[in-house]
């Protein structure tokens, strides 16, 4: 049972299924934003995205077992539901949906979604499974809640593409709308896991941003992939405790580049460490012509 919330909620499927059901007989359309709670402004554009383009908005808070391994921050993830719930109402969600974790992988539950293509490398490097988990779960919560549009954040780029990737391989009559990554004064980009940053972490954090930009701008200009991700990596290198990848990769298809100027539309997406925290950002860089 969920406690009493500022906005509609409920943690089970068949009141999903009949709250869905009942909007679509009035001809309604559903929008739906996928989180893990810990509910901050990126999310909200989100909701507001899913608002402008959809009659109804359901919104899902699930922190996904599937989707961290084994040493990962599954239990201290931090949970504020009724926090989040506030920020739900202000938005105008008009259902959250909050399963718990035995009614989504209930005894014997032995299945997983794997995508590949988009979901080779980068994250998969440092975290194999996380995309079986994601893929997973998404395709879990799609299938309860049957949208016609859902709202993902370029935040996460590479989980955006494989979420595509899979809506178009499945068949899946959804339609993907990306959000805009939205970022705090400095240009860090909002993070659920933001919070775990001490205040020295916190200053060195939001360099990444501008060490992606900065290198965006130059492959823009013209200058070698490879010699301005040299440059980008020795800075990093400098600032941060480890890097787990800083690449350039193709915008649409995150196949790995050539060396040589941009020929087309490129994402430049990195994973670093600050003490404990691993940041991820990206940025599009296309050649300035
Ligand atoms: P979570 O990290 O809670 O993110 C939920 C959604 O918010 C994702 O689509 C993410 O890209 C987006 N988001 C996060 N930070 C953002 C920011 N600063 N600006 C705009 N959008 C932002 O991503 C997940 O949860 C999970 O993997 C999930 C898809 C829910 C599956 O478990």
């Amino acid at each position: 049972m969920l406690p009493a919330l500022a906005v509609p909620a409920t943690d089970d499927l068949t009141s999903l299924r009949r709250q869905v059901d009942g909007w679509r007989a009035q001809g309604l359309t559903i929008g739906f934003v996928p989180t893990m709670g810990a509910l901050h402004a990126g999310h909200v554009s989100l909701i507001e995205t899913a608002m402008a383009q959809a009659d109804r908005v359901i919104v899902s808070i699930f922190v996904n077992p599937m989707q961290f391994a084994a040493g990962e921050d599954l239990e201290t993830y931090p949970r504020t539901l009724e926090a989040d719930s506030l920020m739900l109402a202000a938005a105008g969600c008009h259902l959250l949906y909050a399963p718990p974790p035995e009614t989504m992988y209930p005894q014997g539950f032995s299945s997983a979604v794997q995508v590949e293509g988009p979901a080779t490398g980068l994250e998969t490097e440092a975290r194999p499974h996380f995309f079986e988990g994601v893929a997973t779960v998404v395709l879990k919560l799609f299938n309860r809640v049957r949208p016609d549009i859902a709202v993902f954040g370029e935040k996460d780029y590479q989980q955006l593409l494989v979420i595509r990737r899979m809506v178009e391989d499945l068949d899946l009559p959804i339609r993907v709308v990306a959000g805009e990554t939205l970022r705090e004064p400095d240009g860090l980009a909002m993070s659920s896991r933001n919070a775990y940053l001490s205040a020295p972490e916190r200053i060195k954090a939001g360099r990444l941003n501008v060490i992606l930009r900065d290198l965006a701008h130059a492959i823009g200009d013209g200058e070698p992939v490879a010699d301005a991700l040299h440059h980008a990596t020795e800075i990093a290198a400098h600032v941060f405790d480890d890097i787990d990848y800083l690449e350039v990769r193709d915008a649409e298809t995150l196949y790995e580049l050539g060396g040589g100027p941009l020929d087309g539309p490129a994402r430049v997406l990195a994973a670093v460490r600050v003490g404990k925290t691993r940041l991820i950002d990206n940025m599009g860089a296309a050649p300035d012509r």
